[in-house]
């Protein structure tokens, strides 16, 4: 039986991958029969009713590679329900940084008009300065490493998707 819903992901550091993980377990838990790929090894839509994709945030812009999908899928694109992820926000107690993610995201977006979310969605990133590589371990030493993923925000959301996604399933 082909899968029902894609969940497709870019990630550098791994975290936007945890977070599809628990995006597409919790779809499963929902009774939904979920796939989970990498954008970039996706080659066709089709046998998929509905997708959901997540990529984080990298000097305010989204990942490369989630908009090279949404170019390359434009067409399967339109016409299944999209519901979109982005991971960002690093800092705790930084309202505006939150606002500035979401308006990276918006931003990003408005570059492909025909595109209409059933749901958009910023979730706080991970942020290791330990890890980083040439040429970000230059400037981001002194910047403190955290953790502002929130796996019961994260599940909530995916639990409101599935009302946003259902009409498109096979029943
Ligand atoms: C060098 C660097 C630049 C970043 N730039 C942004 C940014 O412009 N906007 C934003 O919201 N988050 C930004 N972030 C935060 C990342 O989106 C966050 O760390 C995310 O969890 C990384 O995902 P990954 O582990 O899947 O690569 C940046 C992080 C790093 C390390």
């Amino acid at each position: 039986m082909s899968a029902s819903v894609l969940v497709g992901y870019e990630t550098r550091y791994g975290s936007t991958q945890e977070v599809a993980e628990a995006v597409a377990a919790t779809l499963r838990e929902c009774g939904l029969e979920v796939d989970i790929q990498s954008m970039r090894k996706v080659r066709t839509l089709a046998g998929y009713s509905a997708v959901v994709l997540g990529a984080p945030l990298y000097m305010f812009r989204w990942h490369k590679d989630a908009r090279r999908f949404l170019s390359r899928h434009r067409e399967a694109l339109t016409q299944r329900p999209v519901a979109i992820f982005a991971l960002g926000p690093v800092t705790t107690g930084d309202e505006k940084e939150w606002q500035d993610s979401r308006e990276q995201l918006d931003k990003e977006l408005a570059g492909f008009p025909w595109l209409t979310p059933v749901s958009l969605e910023i979730f706080g990133g991970k942020f290791d300065p330990a890890k980083l590589r040439f040429p970000y371990n230059l400037f981001t030493r002194q910047v403190p490493a955290s953790d502002l993923r929130d796996w019961t925000a994260i599940r909530a959301w995916v639990s409101s998707l599935t009302a946003k996604l259902q009409p498109a399933l096979p029943q």
